[in-house]
């Protein structure tokens, strides 16, 4: 018997890539529901080779559902997780709501999969920013090696990370610089067609933003906390795939060529590096892909044991569906999950 699957947020960035992504994987489901707000009830949505109709998240009974994949935002997901728990489905929710609750496991299979089984105290299982999933990925194996004392990383995020708005945003944008329309950025606080902007959420007292202070906790949280971390996180006109410059201090020496080897061998990583013109991984490339690609890899000289490297990865995949549907698959394939008995 396969699981009943609910999608929230099913006609979003995240959830069309969640449903493209079941279906891809062939995902044990025996029956997947697309949910959004109302303002979207009866729209058509891809799953596969078919449609699905999206129905109201507010008139849905959860109680035939077994894994809800939540991607809503975070006071939908604040009010509406703990429900559907309640009403027996296991959630993984995309958004920031839980991720820093003690009580919830942050998870990123290829990092820190046995952490999964504390979904039992909540029901609820917190899928990372779309930036530190791809970090960790690439940082565990050098971590295990070498002893990780501080990582310094710029990021290159792409419009997609906040949402399909801000896709058409920079689609208007874009299109208005050649027309020589008049620009009113809405959903960022700059124009973002060709511009970058240094701000992505909102801003904390010491002067960081919180999508930075976000990639220091959730490392810490996932991957050991000891590690030392600081980021600049920056918008960029991509549609998708977010770039990270990293670098990193180790305790113990690590050369280029052994990180190099060890990323080859890691599960989720691609190395790329080919130390020529192209022969590197640019976000264009990486967008539709599964694996967390690594570039540029170095020795850093003005540090001990320093390492750089850069890193790209797909950010609705990777970075949210992937990952999501990931957590999914080790609840199922550890049997932590069983598909609720059904009437014939
Ligand atoms: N994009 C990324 O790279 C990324 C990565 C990690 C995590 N996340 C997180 O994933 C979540 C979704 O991101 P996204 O990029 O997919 O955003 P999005 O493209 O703006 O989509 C938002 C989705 O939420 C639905 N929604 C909004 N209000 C709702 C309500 N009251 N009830 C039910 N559904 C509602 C929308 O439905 P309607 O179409 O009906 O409005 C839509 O399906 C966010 O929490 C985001 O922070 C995103």
């Amino acid at each position: 018997m396969g699981y009943n699957v609910a999608v929230v947020g099913a006609t979003g960035n995240v959830g069309r890539e969640m449903l493209d992504i079941l279906a891809e994987r062939s995902f044990p489901a025996d029956e997947v529901v697309a949910l959004a707000s109302r303002r979207s009830q009866g729209v058509e949505v891809s799953f596969g080779d078919h449609t699905l109709k999206v129905k109201a998240l507010d008139h849905f009974d959860f109680s035939g559902v077994d894994l809800c994949l939540m991607s809503a935002g975070g006071a939908v997901s604040k009010e509406w997780s703990p429900k559907i728990a309640a009403a027996g489905a296991v959630v993984i929710d995309n958004s920031s709501a839980w991720r820093y609750d003690s009580d919830i496991p942050l998870i990123v299979p290829e990092v820190n999969a046995d952490a999964i089984t504390g979904f039992r105290k909540r029901g609820i299982i917190a899928n990372p920013n779309c930036s530190t999933a791809q970090l960790v990925v690439a940082l565990k194996p050098l971590h295990d090696r070498a002893t990780i004392k501080r990582v310094v990383v710029d990021t290159y995020q792409s419009v997609s990370g906040a949402g399909k708005a801000a896709m058409d945003e920079l689609f208007a944008q874009s299109k208005a610089v050649f027309t020589l329309d008049e620009i009113t950025p809405k959903k960022f606080t700059k124009r973002i067609a060709f511009n970058l902007i240094p701000h992505i959420d909102v801003f904390m007292e010491d002067g960081s933003t919180r999508e930075e202070w976000k990639m220091v906790v959730e490392t810490k949280k996932i991957l050991d906390p000891k590690i030392k971390l600081i980021a600049t996180c920056v918008r960029v006109p991509v549609f998708i795939s977010h770039s990270e410059a990293v670098n990193i201090e180790f305790e113990r020496p690590i050369t280029a060529e052994e990180a190099r080897d060890i990323l080859r061998n890691a599960p989720g990583c691609l190395v790329i590096d080919a130390r020529e013109p192209g022969g590197y991984v640019t976000p264009y490339e990486a967008t539709g892909e599964d694996a967390t690609y690594i570039s540029r890899i170095r020795e850093d000289a003005t540090v001990e044991n320093g390492l750089s490297m850069w890193v790209v990865s797909d950010n609705l995949r990777k970075g949210a569906a992937l990952n999501a549907i990931q957590i999914a698959e080790v609840l199922i394939n550890r049997k932590l999950i069983t598909a609720k008995q059904r009437a014939a």
